[in-house]
């Protein structure tokens, strides 16, 4: 019963306590603003603090009750502390969302050894501090609930341009699927976000790598993905909707969804849409 359908019935979030990391922008911040329009209570973290208090500040508009704490992801001993005060201020979590992340455009010739420790860190480790931080007392406290990891349209399908990037979403991927069976005599479902193209802030703030002219570069991406017009608050109400349905993977946007069933049944077909895909970036 538990796997077709959430314990979470996310049309109302009354009395429910959310926590997102990376709730400054984009995603995040639309999903913390959702979640208190449907009128759950929030955690909030990002490691931009003026930007989380602004979240804050609009999702306190909504009648929610708010904390925030400015926390680098990629520090245990910070997220630790975030968790320790959702779990003070508040009676427990019912919604973990590890949605902080970042992003870095280069194949893998042009990526160095401290590009690759930055995007772990924060992409993948990132998850892993959060689910640390979080779990145990979920798990303990009886209540079930539901954690939500973003990986991404290139956790499904590698694309060459975002090489790094593509294999800390697959890692967020297999994470989720592991936990999601490990955390099921819990009550507590997993679900993979994965998002195509969506118009945020990480196009203007991911390093581009390799040869070229990186302004230019930059700013082909971000047209594309402004021509795309896919809006993070398309995506907070997916993911509402993928943990109400207590989905494994939730392909975002028409552009995941194909890759999704493309690297499942046709694999090579997927790799030469995944090659053209590319060459926006280059
Ligand atoms: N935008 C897309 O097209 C897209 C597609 C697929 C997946 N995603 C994923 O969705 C998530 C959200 O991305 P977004 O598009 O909303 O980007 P965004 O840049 O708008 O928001 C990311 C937020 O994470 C915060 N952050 C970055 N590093 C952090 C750290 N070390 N600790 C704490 N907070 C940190 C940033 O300050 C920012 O507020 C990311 O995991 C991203 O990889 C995005």
């Amino acid at each position: 019963m538990f796997n077709s359908r959430s314990r979470i019935q996310t049309a109302d979030l009354a009395g429910r306590v959310v926590a997102i990391t990376g709730a400054g922008s984009g995603i995040g911040r639309e999903l913390a603003l959702l979640c208190a329009r449907r009128g759950a209570d929030l955690a909030l973290c990002d490691i931009n603090e003026s930007a989380v208090d602004d979240t804050a500040g609009a999702a306190r508009r909504f009648g929610a009750d708010v904390i925030t704490h400015r926390v680098d992801v990629s520090d245990p001993d910070q997220v630790a502390a975030f968790a320790d005060a959702a779990f003070a201020h508040f009676t427990g979590v019912d919604i973990l969302v590890n949605n902080a992340g970042v992003g870095l455009i280069g194949g893998f010739l042009d990526t160095s050894h401290k590009d690759w420790d930055w995007l772990v860190s924060i992409n993948l480790m990132g998850v892993v501090h959060g689910c640390d931080a979080f779990l145990p007392r979920m798990i303990e406290s009886g209540r079930g609930g539901h954690v939500v990891n973003l990986s991404s349209a290139a956790g499904l399908l590698a694309n060459p341009q975002l090489s790094a990037y593509s294999a800390t979403k697959f890692a967020v991927l297999g994470l989720s699927e592991a936990l999601r069976i490990e955390l099921e005599p819990h009550r507590i479902g997993v679900t993979a976000v994965c998002p195509g193209v969506i118009n945020t802030a990480i196009t203007k703030t991911s390093p581009i790598r390799g040869s070229g002219d990186a302004d230019g570069r930059r700013q082909r991406l971000a047209a594309t993905y402004q021509k795309r017009g896919y809006t993070p608050e398309r995506v907070a109400r997916n993911i509402l909707r993928a943990i109400d349905r207590n989905r494994a993977v939730a392909p975002v946007a028409a552009e995941a969804h194909v890759m999704y069933v493309l690297s499942r049944l046709a694999p090579p077909l997927a790799r030469r849409i995944a090659a053209q895909l590319a060459k926006v970036a280059e």
